[in-house]
């Protein structure tokens, strides 16, 4: 039976990969927060969107720097996603709390953590106010994968990425 639902409308669209999205202050300090709001909007020129909540630190901070990078986990760092899903980077050094490493991307000064099978690095292109989310369209300068984890231009079972389901529920990425 269909039943009509007001609250949770959101979770019909997931699973969701759940991913680290990394961002830098104007001093030099990078953040990171946990996120699964994104998606692919363009392929050629290549353009993503990931939808950031007004009151988080990143949102701040990509306003300010214009620029943030896709970090893509697996099953094994899903603890230290929680741990960046969980607290701001406004108080807390999260990549130590988490016990993430990270370095330099290839073509901004937010960094790539890592722990992470792929990384797309992104240049802010437009920013839209969307309810209590900022949607930030990023320009993608560049992407890099782990090929034991992606063939074909498809992720394998191997990587194991985290879906996320809606709470403290994931799922993980299985053919
Ligand atoms: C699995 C997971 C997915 C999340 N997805 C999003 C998201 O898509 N957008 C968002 O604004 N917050 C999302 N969050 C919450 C942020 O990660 C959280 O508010 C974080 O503390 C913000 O950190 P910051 O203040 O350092 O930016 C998610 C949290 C978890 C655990």
């Amino acid at each position: 039976m269909l039943k009509e639902i007001k609250s949770d409308i959101y979770h019909l669209m997931h699973p969701k990969m759940a991913f680290f999205l990394t961002s830098i202050a104007k001093d030099g300090k990078p953040n990171v927060m946990a996120c699964a709001w994104a998606t692919p909007v363009s392929e050629e020129p290549p353009i993503v969107v990931v939808c950031v909540s007004k009151e988080s630190y990143t949102a701040e901070l990509i306003k300010q720097t214009k620029e943030f990078v896709i970090n893509i986990p697996t099953k094994k760092i899903l603890k230290a996603l929680w741990i960046c899903g969980k607290t701001s980077g406004r108080d807390t050094d999260k990549f130590k709390k988490a016990g993430l490493k990270y370095s330099k991307a290839r073509f901004i000064k937010s960094p790539v953590i890592d722990e992470c099978i792929g990384h797309i690095e992104c240049k802010l292109w437009k920013a839209l106010d969307a309810g209590e989310c900022y949607a930030f369209f990023g320009k993608v300068l560049h992407a890099e994968v782990d090929d034991g984890y992606f063939k074909k231009g498809v992720w394998t079972e191997a990587a194991e990425i985290p879906l996320h389901l809606g709470g403290a529920k994931m799922v993980y990425f299985k053919l």
